[in-house]
Order: C-alpha cells, then structure tokens, then sequence
C-alpha cells in the first residue's frame, strides 16, 4: 500500500508530482521518491521519511525533466530507508509500485544468473530488471507484455525508460490505477485524489490492462496488447473537503462533522414525506435473499458486526460476518440466495476487493458500501451503496464507521419491511427516530470536555480494556481500536460477558477499563460485568445514556452520558465519545493523529 503518480508534459513535472505525493500520503509514509527524464537520462531523488524530507532533498538537487514518476511507500519488502525507497531504475527504466510481486524471490534468482545486480532488499526491484532484460531483444510494448506475464501478485506500476522520452507506462493486476487527461499534460495516480488539483477527468485502468501516457495522448491495451477504449469520467471536485479548516487534525474535524455527514446520508436515502427508505434499482426481491454475509476489515469489519445485531434483531434473514482476509482463503459454500455485503470506507482494501472478486467468480449477488464511490469495490459490486461522508484523509476511521453503520442499518429496514419481517408502523418509528439523529450525535460531541480530563490514564496506562455486550460489543472493539491505533496504548475490547473466561486475570489496580452500558436489553447483566472489574481494582469509565434513573453501583471512577435515543440507535452514540477519547490520548502523547506510525490509510497490499 503505497502511492504512485506519473506526470508527462511539456513543462517541468517535479513540483507538481510533490503536489501529488502530498495527497497520497495517506497510503504511506515511511520513504518517498521522485524519477524524471531529462537530456537523455533518468535522474532520481528519494529518501527516508516523508514528503517533506524529499522536497528538502529536491530543493538541493534540481531535479528537471518533463516527464517524471514518483512514490510513497508503505515498506513491505524491506525496512525503510533510502535504498528501499521507490523509484528503483536501472540505466535504462526507472520503476513505481504498489502492491506486491509474491514470486519476487524466484525471479530475482534466475536474473541474478543473467548478471543484473540488485541495489535493495525490495520485490520491485525485480520489475526493473526484468523490464532492463526484455529490452535487449524486444520493442516496448512487448516487454511490457512478456514482463506482466512474469509477475505473480498484485501490483499497480509506473514506469519511465531512458530511450522514450516522452512517455510513461502505467499498469494495474490488483492494485488500483487511475489517469488523468489536462491541458498539454496527462497523469498516472493510484486514485483520483492525487491527481485532483490537476485534473477531474479521469478513467481507470481495469485488471490486467496497461498504458502508455504522453503530454498529448493516452493508450489502454489489454493483457495481450489489443488496444481498450476508455470512458473519460468527469469527478465532482469539491476541494473544501480536502482541507483542514480550523482544526490541527483532520481526525478532529472528521469526529466533529458526523451531525452533518449522518444528515447528509439521511437525507440521500430517507423519504421523509413518506417515512420510507429510498434504495432503487436494487438488483434482486428480498424474498430471494434468505441470508446475509456481511465481510470487511478493521472498523469496516467492527460495521459489519454491529449489521449482524440489527439484522438479527429486526429481520429474519440468517447472518454472517467474516473479516475479508480469512473469508477469501476458506473453504466457502456459496449459496445461490445468500446476499454477500463488502464494506469498505477507501474501496480498494486489497482483502475485502479479494473476497469480493471470490464472489463474483462463483456468480453471487454482491453489494458493496462504499465512501468512495469511484473505486475498485464500487465498480466490481453488482450493486452499491455510498455512504456520503465525504472525503476520509485521517488514517482512523471516524465519520465513515458511523457512515458504514447508517447505510447498513437503513438496509436492514428496508429489506426486513419488503420481506414483512418489520411491521409498518415500527418501520415508521424507526424512520422518525432516524430523523433526530443528526442532532443526537451533534449534542453528544460536547461530552469531550470530560474525555479530556480522563484519558490522562489511558495514556499512562500499561493495558485498558473496552467492554460492551449485545450492540455495545462491536463499539466496545471500535473504540480499543482507536486507542490502540492512534495513542499506541495496549486496549482490548471484549464481550463483557466473557471478562471471567480470562481476561479478568489482567485486570488489576488502577488499571483503565470502558464499559459501554446503554439502557438497552443488556443493561443490566453490563453493570453486574462492571462491578466484577471494580471488585478487582479497575478504574471504569462508564459510558452510558441519559435516564431518570440513577445508575446503580459504588466506586465508578467517572461516568459520561450521552443523549437518550431508540436501542437501535445507541451506538452512534457511545461511539463519539470513544473516538475523542483516542483522538486527546494521542495528542497528550504528542503522535501524529492523522499518520500514526506503520499504518496507511489504503490497504492495497495484502
Ligand atoms: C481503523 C481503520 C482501518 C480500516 C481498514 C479497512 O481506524 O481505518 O481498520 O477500517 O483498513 O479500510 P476500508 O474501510 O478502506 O476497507
């Protein structure tokens, strides 16, 4: 999961292939690097570190040319350092890659042989030599061919040669690759995103297709070299989004613009004259979906779970939930009336597109939902579903995990009403109760001022624990992941339930423990689970709703009330005050908010 951009044009390309670098780093950010083409020659800079680092580096350097590559990385193969940094070039290619090459090791032995020396410790490398081979006795176009042919894994590349001076080669199995057409100049990226100062029209390259891009024109041919026509898709461009404002993160202003973005997803799917869901052109009757397989990673995964209670607890469709990379390695059953839902915030997680793929090999009914609604999951799916929160840049997933939630629990309502299984009058309950809960989270927000005066002890804490049982379970992992992700601090989230199976041999004094406990069904059996943690020492952040009635236990350390709404509605709640809480333990600590450290916002490796 690393970032590539190619400019060809007829001016200099550095600066604006740093522009570009910029936006993909979100995909990575351990090293970074940029190739051009000038007076005959490749000339390179790279770096560890970051964007800024290469700048200063570049600053030094000069780099000229028109036409140029660069790369962000996110290391795989070998640890980061300026010699694993892309691009890696021989005399004659210069190489960007994201993805990875699985037979890497096979090929570089038998080039090994052939006498190509390697500089670095990367699968890329690889690429760069065999390229370097195949140009001896072929022409382009057929070393590019004859060199895809070789590789095993997924990868999306860029690609520039000392001998054509005027073009780039971009090429795609797996990884996401997009293009775009400007003025004298045209574009490679691994999204749109990248590309988006420069240009909103873009197409993408399909699995197995290459490209030829140059100042005035572009060229897709397939896997064997027959040239594809393109459609040219003009994007919305709505650059606000891609700005911070305010705030010092923009994991601060995602939290903050949930009121608007649930608003915006309801308004996109609810008919309010008539209390009905609005999903049209679903592709299938739900009397021909009998179950549901709902699959994902990380928070995506956590949306997911908290689907199964819903569907569980309204419809009657039989319910499974799978985190993508195991599902697509298992030994499925498909089943011809099973819907199979892909939740993804980014759309190109490399996992959740696999099993994906799976699926519709073996002809099933596939869904997806999606933030963004140009991507690899969104195009493959046979029906999609966005969850209009707008653009994603911190690495945690905040405003979208709410987003994913919404548009799954809309979901359930519509296909448990078409099937009969929720009666019209609680689906119109349900419906008006969605309507308040824009505002619900927007008061709800103001329970950080407490957040702040209590993560202090998770920040100093050697471990802290998140429990929650029923709806509160899926929020209970969501929030440890947070901490754990952004704060660096040891969390676990837990069925509350299953404390004296284990896990309450860890608990000892002083030791943080969050227990999500909504007056729902669960309620009660939750605050019998807290007392057993305080028994034993644990500080308890009770997070709960507002009520009349008084919470009925001794010595919680401090307990945070959010606003009173529907069951099924509750944990939207319970959510934000766990994502403030990560997002101030890791600005106490001083991290990097939007990057934390070894992780990347797009998951297109394995
Ligand atoms: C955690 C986080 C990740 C992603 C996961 C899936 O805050 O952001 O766990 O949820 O990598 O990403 P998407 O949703 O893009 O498929």
């Amino acid at each position: 999961m690393c970032g590539i951009v190619g400019i060809a044009s007829t001016k200099s390309v550095t600066s604006m292939i740093v522009n570009s670098l910029r936006k993909l780093e979100y995909r990575g950010y351990d090293s970074s690097g940029i190739a051009t083409l000038h007076n005959g020659n490749i000339n390179e800079v790279k770096c560890e570190g970051r964007v800024d680092v290469l700048e200063k580096n570049l600053n030094k350097s000069n780099l000229l040319g028109n036409v140029g590559i660069g790369h962000v990385r996110w290391a795989t193969h070998g640890i980061p350092s300026t010699l694993n940094a892309h691009p890696h070039s021989s005399e004659n290619v210069s190489v960007v890659h994201n993805g990875i090459i699985e037979n890497s090791t096979l090929l570089k032995k038998l080039l090994i042989k052939k006498g190509h020396t390697f500089k670095s410790q990367t699968d890329t490398e690889v690429i760069t030599h065999l390229i370097t081979e195949y140009l001896k006795k072929n022409d382009l176009k057929n070393s590019i061919i004859k060199m895809l042919r070789r590789l095993h894994g997924s990868f999306a590349l860029g690609i520039i040669f000392k001998d054509q001076p005027d073009l780039i080669v971009g090429a795609r199995r797996g990884s996401p690759l997009a293009v775009g057409y400007g003025p004298n100049e045209n574009y490679l990226g691994s999204d749109s995103y990248a590309l988006k100062s420069m240009t909103n029209k873009i197409s993408y390259l399909n699995d197995g297709e290459f490209c030829i891009v140059k100042n005035d024109n572009i060229d897709f041919f397939d896997e064997t070299g027959n040239k594809v026509n393109k459609k040219i898709l003009e994007l919305s461009s709505n650059e606000k989004n891609y700005d911070k404002g305010e705030y010092k993160h923009f994991m601060a202003k995602e939290i903050d613009e949930q009121p608007v973005t649930i608003k915006n997803c309801i308004n996109e799917y609810i008919d309010k004259k008539n209390n009905d869901i609005n999903i049209f052109n679903f592709p299938w009757e739900s009397k021909d979906i009998s179950s549901i397989v709902l699959i994902g990673c990380g928070t995506a995964y956590h949306s997911c779970l908290m689907a199964k209670y819903w569907f569980e607890q309204l419809t009657k469709f039989d319910v499974s939930v799978d985190i993508a990379s195991e599902f697509r390695y298992r030994k499925n059953r498909f089943k011809d009336n099973a819907l199979y839902i892909f939740v993804s915030q980014s759309g190109e997680t490399a996992d959740t597109y696999g099993a994906l793929d799976l699926c519709n090999k073996n002809d099933m009914k596939t869904c997806s939902i999606v933030n963004v609604v140009e991507s690899s999951i969104a195009r493959d799916s046979k029906f999609v579903l966005p969850i209009h929160c707008g653009p994603e840049i911190g690495v945690a997933s905040t405003k979208a995990f709410t987003g994913q939630m919404l548009v799954l629990y809309l979901l359930c309502l519509k296909l448990g009403k078409d099937r009969k299984d929720i009666a019209n009058d609680i689906f119109s309950k349900k419906i008006i109760s969605l309507k308040s809960l824009s505002d619900l989270i927007k008061n709800t927000l103001s329970t950080e001022n407490d957040i702040q005066l209590v993560c202090n002890s998770f920040v100093e804490a050697k471990g802290s624990m998140f429990l929650g049982r029923g709806c509160s379970f899926p929020i209970a992992l969501e929030g440890a992941l947070k901490l754990k992700e952004l704060a660096y601090v040891h969390a676990e989230g837990y069925p509350a339930g299953e404390m004296k199976h284990g896990p309450l041999a860890l608990i000892e004094e002083g030791m943080p423990v969050v227990v999500l406990a909504p007056r729902d069904d669960y309620y009660k059996k939750t605050i019998s689970n807290m007392q057993e943690v305080i028994a034993r020492g644990a500080k308890v952040l009770l997070i709960t709703n507002k009520s009349k009635d008084e919470v009925y236990s001794e010595n919680i350390w401090q307990t945070i009330e959010v606003e009173n709404t529907s069951e099924d509605l509750l944990p939207f709640l319970i959510t934000i005050p766990l994502q403030k809480l990560a997002y101030y333990s890791a600005l106490k600590k001083g991290y990097d908010i939007d990057k934390p450290r070894n992780l990347a916002k797009s998951v297109t490796v394995e």
